[in-house]
């Protein structure tokens, strides 16, 4: 009997490959080199099932040129780089990876928040440019944590993990989400409060983004929303690029509107905005969130075990589209 064919689009854990290779004839692309769409619709003609990146755009035109395929599986919580719809119109079923990087993503809007409230980067080069040449009252005062209001906009599951962390620091937690969490959820999220987005904005001495892109989710901050910011306050955005509004943050930072930002996702990344480049208020890492070994080795695991049940009739664990009427 021949094998199904499937495609991982990036480079991956070798084991991860091997695990695949046992039950389905691989295409992999351990080089890890990025495919424009042409290249990927060429690499998916005769392949039962996709093992993809965030970077790969799995949009209406892709899929339509893929009649063979069978499942989407990709090695992320995020799908908007997935068009679901178009997916399940055609009998596809997709996957994502939840849960394997809640705790590792909660740590990383802490390492966010910590290092844009304290300016932890911004007086390291300072350092490392060697202007450090005496002890001043004022260098790089920040904003305290402890004690501080958190407003979380997106409270899911990373949400939920944020708070919680947030008890250490004797915080104050509100959240804006679309439905208020079970009392006992928001009494486990450190006594997180559900207000209205004008209310946290306009209260929260941090904030952080943690809600999934959406086209109802984009510019969720943007020029109007940073102006009812405190001018002392931080955002953090752990989420995807577009659901700020990158020019508008420039602009804010640059003008002092708000204190800082800490930044792990881009509009249109990796090509971000040049103009953070020249600011000093922020801090900038390269989607790096759930990037710890054990937490992306699980997702990768995750996103293979999905794929495997996709392929030979199981019900994926983290199937997005229960209700497609499968491909045979
Ligand atoms: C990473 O950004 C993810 O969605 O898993």
């Amino acid at each position: 009997m021949t094998k199904p064919k499937i495609l991982v689009t990036r480079a991956i854990f070798p084991d991860v490959v091997e695990r695949l290779s046992g039950k389905f004839d691989v295409e992999a692309n351990q080089d890890d080199k990025i495919m424009s769409s042409d290249e990927l619709i060429q690499r998916l003609q005769g392949k039962d099932a996709v093992f993809t990146t965030p970077s790969e755009r799995m949009s209406a035109e892709v899929i339509a040129a893929a009649p063979g395929l069978k499942a989407i599986c990709n090695m992320a919580v995020g799908y908007n780089n997935i068009d679901v719809d178009a997916a399940t119109r055609a009998g596809i079923i997709v996957t994502n990876t939840p849960d394997v990087l809640n705790e590792t993503t909660a740590d990383f809007a802490w390492a966010l928040l910590m290092a844009t409230a304290r300016r932890v980067t911004e007086s390291e080069h300072w350092l490392r440019a060697g202007e450090w040449k005496k002890w001043r009252f004022d260098t790089f005062m920040g904003a305290d944590v402890h004690g501080s209001t958190l407003g979380i906009i997106g409270m899911g599951r990373i949400g939920q993990a944020v708070a919680r962390r947030s008890t250490g620091f004797n915080m104050n937690v509100i959240y804006y989400n679309r439905s208020r969490l079970a009392p006992e959820t928001e009494a486990y999220a450190n006594n997180a409060r559900h207000v209205g987005k004008e209310e946290l904005l306009r209260t929260a001495d941090h904030v952080v983004l943690v809600l999934p892109y959406s086209p109802q989710s984009h510019h969720t901050i943007g020029a109007a929303e940073l102006a009812q910011m405190k001018p002392t306050a931080t955002l953090v955005n752990i989420a995807r690029g577009g659901i700020v509004d990158d020019a508008a943050l420039i602009d804010a930072l640059g003008a002092g509107r708000i204190a800082a930002a800490g930044l792990d996702v881009f509009e249109n990344e990796p090509a971000f905005n040049p103009g953070f480049l020249s600011l000093k208020n922020v801090v900038l890492t390269p989607h790096i969130g759930s990037a710890s070994e054990p937490t992306r080795r699980a997702m990768a695991n995750c996103a293979a075990d999905n794929l495997i049940a996709a392929l030979t009739g199981g019900m994926p664990p983290n199937i997005l589209n229960p209700d497609v009427n499968s491909r045979e």
